[in-house]
C-alpha cells in the first residue's frame, strides 16, 4: 500500500455506512466547491431514479458510487469502494461501484460527445484513470455483468454536479439502503 492511502475501508453494517455517507454531507466535493460529497451522492441517486425508477439497487450504488473518495483512494476508489460495500449491498452494487470509473474510460472511447460533456475535474482525473481504453479493455469492461448499467451510473454521476440543487436527502434512502442490505 501507497504509505499515502488509508487502510481499505469495510462497512460491516448499515449504520457504518450510514455514518460514512454523513461524514460525507461535510466534506466539499472535489467536483465543485458549492457541493458536499454526500450532495454529489444524492444527486446521482435521484437521476437514477428518474432514469431507472425500479432499479433501486443502481439507484444506491449511484448513492455510494464515491464512498472511497476522500479515503486517499483517487485513482482506484471505485475498486476500493466496490470492495468496502461488497459484503453489506451484494455483488451488483459493488460491481456498479467498482465500473464506475473503467465506465468513464469506455464512455470517453466509443462517445465522442461524452468526452465533449466531462466536467474539467473529470477530464483532470481521467488521465490518472488510464485515459482511453484499448479494444481489449472495451471487450473486457463489455464482459462483465452489469456494464450497461455502469454506463447510466456513470451518466448520472456527470449530472450530479449541480450546486444548491434539492434532491431527497439521506433520510430518503434509508429504507432502500436497508432493502439492499438484506437482499
Ligand atoms: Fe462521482
Amino acid at each position: 500500500m501507497p504509505p499515502n492511502e488509508t487502510p481499505t475501508p469495510v462497512f460491516a453494517d448499515l449504520p457504518s455506512l450510514l455514518a460514512r455517507l454523513e461524514v460525507m454531507g461535510a466534506t466539499i466535493s472535489t467536483e465543485d466547491p458549492g457541493l458536499t460529497e454526500l450532495d454529489h451522492g444524492l444527486q446521482c441517486a435521484f437521476e437514477l431514479s428518474q432514469a431507472a425508477p425500479a432499479d433501486v439497487e443502481l439507484q444506491v450504488a449511484g448513492l455510494a458510487h464515491d464512498i472511497a473518495h476522500g479515503l486517499g483512494h483517487i485513482r482506484d476508489h471505485g475498486e476500493v469502494g466496490g470492495a468496502a460495500v461488497r459484503g453489506l449491498l451484494g455483488e451488483r452494487v459493488a460491481e456498479l461501484v467498482m465500473l464506475h470509473i473503467p465506465a468513464k474510460r469506455y464512455l470517453v472511447t466509443t462517445d465522442p460527445a461524452y468526452r465533449a460533456r466531462l466536467s474539467l475535474d473529470s477530464v483532470q482525473t481521467l488521465a490518472l484513470q488510464g485515459g482511453d481504453m484499448t479494444d481489449a479493455e472495451v471487450t473486457a469492461f463489455e464482459g462483465f455483468s452489469h456494464w450497461r448499467d455502469a454506463l447510466l451510473l456513470r451518466v448520472a454521476d456527470e449530472a450530479a454536479k449541480v450546486p444548491g440543487r434539492s434532491v431527497p436527502g439521506l433520510g430518503h434512502w434509508r429504507q432502500a439502503l436497508a432493502a439492499t442490505a438484506r437482499a
